[in-house]
């Protein structure tokens, strides 16, 4: 390849289902937006050739922009004759050597890791090694780790090596336009900032729901299962950007900084605190273990101990092969003390404010009306943003993290030490003995004491 003063980016993993589902589709769409020529060159430890990387990134760039007209085929030439492919062994030398002769003079090496975590540290000291080292910039796909201990371990292996301003751990939550949105929710409208708090709101709860299981990602899913894959990562971040006070600015530290006190705030979970699932059928997928009790659901009742939110009821769901895919938000606010004037049997229910984040975004708050009775009563009425506001977003999160990386911006990407806090959150749940509760697939997850379905 020959030099260039411009960025590459290595995909470790590209052979793996999360770049045919999502990272071939943003290599256009970052095309589209314009940003500079960007080499990308896939690892794997397939046989494949640079042909078959074509090949599959062309299908899959096809499939995620299918509707008539979306696709600039000389564009997506463009972007096919930049794909190379690397065969090796994550832990092989010769891979290295390769690697380092064709991102050679690229000033800038993104180097994105879509790997088994087992395998993170093996080609961060590999590539270390290299001649390449300076201009790395690594994105470590999550989860960062397998429990608190392996994520320091990983911390303190990568900090030998490269400079923290080198190292991006990825949360593609983090760049979604629909959590970011968020904290523009509450702190630009004038009427909801001041009663987020414990003395307004009864319960939040998140439910982060897929009508899909795991086919196709047995390898991945079963050593790992529902708390490692969302819980620790996307599904915190959720409850973060709901819950942290007002960075002082929008950089990368003071974002962080909030992020990191509020985990810190939230309470180590306990096992009688969560309630484990597992689809009716899970065993029998393609390379699951027969005896697995891998958790394909989580549902986790949270306490935030701190001024804002204790004595709050937090709930977060994830699963997978539930009712149906939506990541939803739903927060429950203290019943209005009952007027004198109204109607006994005619009481004010709680205001309820849904905040759906995919698979569009909306909002709809429930209020109190005169009921249609003849006495002065409520009745609830629905306030609902028109539609969702706004269908697609701006640019796909693999879009937007990559190109920050390319900048050196972080605030997109958590901090070592965010990443450590939502750990801790979770830790004591690891090694559970418990087996997982089966549910019917299509279902809302396990039923338990505490009711189940979707977080109302
Ligand atoms: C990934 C998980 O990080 O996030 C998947 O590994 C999950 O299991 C996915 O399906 C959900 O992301 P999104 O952007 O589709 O909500």
């Amino acid at each position: 390849m020959m030099a260039s003063d411009c960025t590459a980016l290595i995909i470790f993993g590209v052979t793996g289902d999360l770049a045919r589902k999502k990272i071939f589709g943003v290599l256009y769409d970052l095309a589209v937006l314009g940003r500079p020529d960007m080499a990308v060159i896939g690892v794997g430890r397939s046989q494949w050739s640079r042909e078959k990387l074509r090949t599959v990134a062309s299908e899959a760039i096809r499939a995620a922009h299918d509707e008539p007209g979306a696709l600039d085929e000389a564009l997506l030439a463009t972007v096919l004759n930049r794909l190379d492919y690397v065969q090796g062994a994550y832990d092989s030398p010769d891979l290295y050597r390769a690697l380092a002769w064709s991102a050679h003079g690229h000033t800038q090496v993104l180097c994105y890791l879509a790997v088994p975590p087992t395998v993170f540290a093996t080609i961060v000291e590999r590539l270390a090694e290299t001649d390449l080292a300076p201009c790395v910039r690594l994105l470590i796909e999550k989860p960062f780790g397998s429990d608190l201990a392996s994520a320091r371990a990983l911390k303190a292996r990568i900090d030998t090596h490269f400079d923290e301003s080198q190292t991006f751990a990825v949360d593609h939550y983090l760049e979604k336009e629909s959590l970011q949105n968020l904290m523009v929710l509450r702190f630009a409208n004038r009427w909801l900032e001041p009663a987020w708090n414990a003395g307004h709101i009864e319960s939040v709860s998140v439910t982060m729901a897929e009508n899909f299981g795991i086919e196709g990602r047995a390898g991945f899913f079963d050593s790992n299962g529902t708390l490692r894959d969302v819980v620790q990562n996307h599904g915190l971040q959720i409850v973060t950007a709901l819950a942290m006070e007002p960075p002082a600015s929008a950089s990368a530290d003071d974002v962080n900084d909030r992020r990191s006190q509020l985990l810190g705030a939230v309470a180590t979970l306990k096992p009688d605190e969560v309630v484990f699932g597992q689809y009716d059928g899970y065993r029998d997928v393609d390379g699951v273990n027969q005896d697995s009790n891998t958790e394909t659901y989580v549902r986790a009742r949270l306490r935030i101990d701190n001024d804002r939110w204790r004595g709050v009821a937090w709930t977060l769901i994830a699963g997978k092969a539930l009712a149906e895919t939506s990541t939803e938000i739903v927060v429950k606010f203290r019943a209005a003390s009952a007027p004198s004037f109204i109607a006994e049997d005619c009481q004010p229910e709680a205001n309820c404010l849904r905040i759906t984040m995919a698979p569009v975004e909306a909002v709809a708050l429930t209020l109190q009306a005169r009921s249609a009775s003849l006495a002065l009563g409520t009745a609830a009425a629905k306030l609902v943003t028109d539609g969702g506001y706004r269908s697609s977003e701006r640019a796909d999160a693999y879009a937007r993290l990559f190109d920050d990386a390319r900048r050196g911006d972080h605030t997109g990407f958590a901090r070592a030490d965010v990443v450590e806090q939502s750990w801790r959150v979770i830790n004591d749940l690891i090694d559970r003995t418990q087996p997982p509760t089966i549910y019917p697939q299509g279902s809302w997850g396990p039923t338990n004491q505490a009711g189940s379905g979707k977080g109302q």
